[in-house]
């Protein structure tokens, strides 16, 4: 099986390094040869002395695109326009391809696999969700006779890493998030990472190939960590939570609920012992209950490993593609219907800076007990230069009813004071 890569950035670079470290335990894993024959990048130089003997290096992806003697193309060039042309051209030209590209695969993976399907050549994408974690594979094919109910999971690495160093060593948000790029943990782009979009293009594939419906990355709500301050970091821990970027999506009364947030996990969860640069997820299936997955979720290494799991995959496969390779299930064209923002019901963190007054505490109370929120936990921290901290834990309550409140308790604030919220994760869905 001859291979080319495109791309030797972090990702791909790992890649070709880890096959050539790992070149005789891979082959010994299969019958079929493998050999990475081409690779195409605009920095030839960065490639030089670092393939395998005999692999050709070029400046132009379609040099490896356009060659016929190779078999499968592996597409790292982390490019969403770009790559999609050069998947789609390798697809056409007969070759298999695999890519780590989740943004590319978010916003046009059914076209990519519907071309695959007509050309009968796999597309293969480990590496793109939660790289240790072998979550493609067990949607695909552990839990592939489940009814999937939901998936919950911190699917961004950079995220993790950052809130786990603001919260555990008290480091500064843009210190964090360069020490990350530093670690080859973050995109190209790290506002990617650190807007939730990368975490919502994960779990946009994840809920596609979990529910069976089209890839509807437009569909998924996402904020991120960057306005995420120390201060609610520490009051989440002090009543017993940890901040975490959650990605969910779930199936309620057969409509999809889908999004990525900043959002308060009990201790006692296992998605809250996830630290660093970790991924975790949780997953609910009818036949299989429940299953946690934990590993390493960012790193070119760690990527390389998945994407040479699919390597391996295909050269174990034969020649064909099939449906095995299509995650979207086949056929299904209609999109899900969701639950409408408004009716989203969950438990919420309320942190309202209050001048330290007469009546202030009441009028709050009166705002909530207004709406029928009902409150769990509620504690106003020591007054600073005449200004209070008051901390909410709601009971479960609408996002109708959250949007009630939330102009109120800014009108209590009053101006210069923050009114900050953030999502408490159902614990039935986070074991
Ligand atoms: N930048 C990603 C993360 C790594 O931090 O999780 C690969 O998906």
């Amino acid at each position: 099986m001859r291979i080319g890569v495109l791309g030797f950035g972090t990702v791909a670079s790992a890649t070709v390094d880890s096959f050539v470290s790992n070149r005789d335990l891979i082959r010994s894993k299969t019958s079929t040869n493998i050999d990475v024959v081409r690779v195409a990048t605009r920095t030839p130089a960065r490639a030089e002395g670092r393939v395998p003997a005999g692999c050709e290096i070029s400046d132009d992806c379609w040099d490896v695109v356009n060659d016929d003697s190779i078999d499968v193309v592996i597409e790292l060039t982390g490019d969403v326009a770009f790559g999609k042309e050069l998947i789609l051209g390798a697809l056409s030209s007969g070759k298999h391809v695999i890519t780590a590209n989740k943004a590319l695969l978010a916003r046009h993976g059914d076209e990519i696999l519907a071309h695959a399907e007509k050309a009968a050549r796999s597309v293969l994408f480990e590496g793109a969700v939660a790289v240790s974690i072998p979550i493609i594979k067990t949607l695909k094919e552990s839990a592939a006779a489940n009814r999937v109910s939901s998936i919950v999971g911190i699917l961004n690495g950079t995220s993790n890493y950052v809130l786990s160093q603001m919260s555990e060593q008290g480091v500064d948000f843009a210190d964090a998030v360069r020490d990350a790029q530093g670690k080859g943990y973050a995109e190209a782009d790290p506002t990617l990472d650190v807007d939730g979009e990368d975490a919502a293009h994960k779990i946009s594939l994840l809920a596609a190939l979990a529910f069976g419906f089209p890839i509807d990355f437009d569909a998924v709500e996402f904020s991120g960590i960057s306005d995420v301050e120390l201060i609610d970091i520490e009051f989440a821990q002090r009543f017993g939570y940890q901040m975490k970027l959650i990605a969910h999506a779930r199936l309620v009364e057969g409509r999809l609920d889908v999004g990525v947030e900043p959002t308060l996990v009990e201790n006692r969860s296992m998605l809250a012992q996830v630290r660093g640069s970790m991924n975790g997820i949780a997953l609910h299936g009818d036949l299989l209950g429940s299953a946690f997955l934990y590993g390493s979720g960012a790193g070119g290494v760690q990527t390389a490993s998945a994407v040479l799991a699919d390597v391996l995959e295909l050269a174990n496969r034969g020649s064909g593609g099939g449906p095995a390779d299509l995650g979207f299930q086949r056929g299904k064209t209609t999109l899900p219907e969701y639950v409408p923002a408004l009716d989203r019901t969950r438990a919420f963190y309320i942190r309202v800076q209050l001048d330290d007054r007469t009546g202030s505490l009441a009028e709050v109370g009166a705002v909530l007990a207004g709406a029928g929120v009902s409150v769990s936990v509620l504690h106003q921290d020591r007054s600073r230069d005449g200004v209070t901290d008051l901390i909410i834990a709601t009971h479960t309550i609408s996002t109708e009813q959250l949007g009630q409140v939330l102009p109120l308790l800014r009108n209590v604030a009053g101006p210069g004071h923050s009114v900050v919220v953030h999502p408490i994760l159902d614990a039935e869905i986070a074991p």
